[in-house]
C-alpha cells in the first residue's frame, strides 16, 4: 500500500465568477521510503496539489477526489480533529520561503523547542522538561547538519544565513517525528553549493531514517539527483509518471520531453551558447485553459483527438497521458491499460 494515495484529484476554484478546474484529476503516489519529485513549469499546479494534501485550502475552493488517504486512511472524509493529527504528526511540510515562515521575534532555539509535540517530552518536573527541549533542540540541529548549535539557537532569524534559515524549517519538520516531509520547492533561488547541501541532506535523511519525500520543484536537475521516482504536472494535469531513470532515459510525453530537452545538462550534444530546445508559448491562465489535453497549443504532436482529455495509460510502472505519446507505436499505445479517470470530476 503506497503512504500517500492520490486519485483522480481536481480542485476547483473560482476566478471572476466563473469556476475552473485548477487541478484536473491528478494522480500521485508516494511509497514508504521513497523520494518522488513532483516536477513542473511554474503555474503547474505543484503548490495546489500540496495545498490539497495537507488540507490548506479556502472553504470557498472545493475538491472531489476518488481517494487522497495516508496509510490508508481516508484524508477527505475523516473529522477535522482526526486530520490536523496526522498532520501534526505524521505529515511535515517545509515551504519555500524560510525566512517568511520563521517568527522574527523569536529565536531560533525556542521556535525550535516549541515545534516539538509534548507528548515527545517525558514527564517531570518543569526545569527537567525544559532540559528535555533543549537536548532534542540540539540534536534536531545536529540532524541537519549544524555543528555550530550555540551560535544558532541564541539567534534571531535575520541573523543567519538563508542556507542556515532552511535547515531550521527542515530541523522543525522533523521535530514530530514524521513519516513524510514535503519539500515545496525549498531549495528555489538558492545557489548551487548551498543547494547542493540541501539535497544532500534530504537524501541522507531519506536514508538513515527511512523518510518519505515528496520532493516539489521545478528544477530538474536538482530532482533527477535525488529523487527515486518522479511525477509530471502541466497546468494541473498529471502527464507522466514513472521511475526518473525510466523517465530521463525514454520520456513518453512530449511535455517531458521539452523539460529534459530545456535542461542543459541532459543535452550533451548541445553545443555551447546554442538556444535551449524547449516548447514554444507559455503556460495558460487558469482563465483560458484549453480543452482536452491541456498542452495541446503547444505541443508540436498534437492532432484533433487531442481536445479529448487523453486517459492515463500505463506501460510496465511508466503511466502517461497522451494520446500520441512518443517511441511507442500507435497500435500498441491504443493497446495499453487505461487506468481509470474515475469519479474525481465530471469531464
Ligand atoms: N490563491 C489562488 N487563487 C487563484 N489562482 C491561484 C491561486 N494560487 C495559485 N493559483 C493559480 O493556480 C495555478 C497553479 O499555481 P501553483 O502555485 O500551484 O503553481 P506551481 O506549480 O506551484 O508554480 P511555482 O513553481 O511558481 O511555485 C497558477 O495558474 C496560479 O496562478
Ligand atoms: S495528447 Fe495530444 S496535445 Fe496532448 S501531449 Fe499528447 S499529442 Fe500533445
Ligand atoms: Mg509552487
Amino acid at each position: 500500500m503506497a503512504l500517500l494515495d492520490i486519485k483522480n484529484l481536481t480542485l476547483y476554484i473560482d476566478i471572476g465568477g466563473d469556476t475552473v478546474k485548477a487541478l484536473d484529476k491528478v494522480n500521485l503516489q508516494l511509497d514508504e521510503g521513497e523520494i518522488r519529485a513532483l516536477v513542473g513549469e511554474s503555474g503547474s499546479g505543484k503548490s495546489l496539489a500540496v495545498r490539497c494534501i495537507i488540507g490548506a485550502i479556502p472553504e470557498y475552493w472545493s475538491i472531489k477526489a476518488d481517494r487522497i488517504t495516508y496509510q490508508g486512511q481516508d484524508l477527505l472524509n475523516m473529522s477535522y480533529e482526526q486530520r490536523r493529527q496526522i498532520m501534526r504528526r505524521e505529515i511535515a511540510v517545509v515551504f519555500q520561503e524560510p525566512t517568511s515562515s520563521l517568527d522574527p521575534s523569536v529565536t531560533i532555539g525556542e521556535q525550535l523547542e516549541e515545534s516539538i509535540p509534548p507528548e515527545l517530552i517525558k514527564r517531570g518536573w518543569f526545569w527537567q522538561q525544559n532540559k528535555q527541549r533543549k537536548r532534542i533542540a540540539i540534536s534536531l540541529i545536529h540532524r541537519v547538519g549544524i555543528k555550530d548549535h550555540d551560535q544558532y539557537l541564541k539567534a534571531y532569524p535575520h541573523e543567519i544565513p538563508i542556507d542556515v534559515s532552511q535547515k531550521i524549517m527542515i530541523a522543525m519538520a522533523l521535530a514530530s517525528e514524521p513519516k513524510i516531509l514535503i519539500a515545496d520547492d525549498s531549495t528555489r533561488g538558492m545557489e548551487s553549493t548551498t543547494k547542493t547541501q540541501i539535497l544532500r541532506l534530504l537524501e541522507k535523511l531519506n536514508k538513515t531514517k527511512k523518510l518519505a519525500i515528496l520532493f516539489v520543484s521545478h528544477d530538474l536537475l536538482a530532482i533527477t539527483s535525488v529523487a527515486h521516482s518522479m511525477t509530471v504536472l502541466y497546468c494541473g494535469q498529471t502527464v507522466e509518471s514513472g521511475k526518473v531513470k525510466s523517465l530521463l532515459k525514454r520520456p513518453l510525453h512530449p511535455y517531458t520531453k521539452a523539460l529534459l530537452d530545456s535542461a542543459p545538462s541532459f543535452q550533451l550534444s548541445l553545443p555551447t551558447k546554442s538556444p535551449l530546445i524547449a516548447l514554444g508559448g507559455t503556460i495558460p491562465t487558469l482563465q483560458h485553459l484549453p480543452a482536452g489535453c491541456r498542452l495541446g497549443p503547444r505541443c508540436p504532436n498534437a492532432r484533433k483527438e487531442c481536445v479529448i482529455v487523453p486517459p492515463p495509460r500505463s506501460i510496465q510502472d511508466h503511466t502517461y497521458s497522451c494520446h500520441f505519446p512518443l517511441h511507442v507505436p500507435e497500435k500498441i499505445a491504443k493497446r495499453a491499460p487505461k487506468l481509470s479517470r474515475g469519479l474525481g470530476a465530471d469531464d
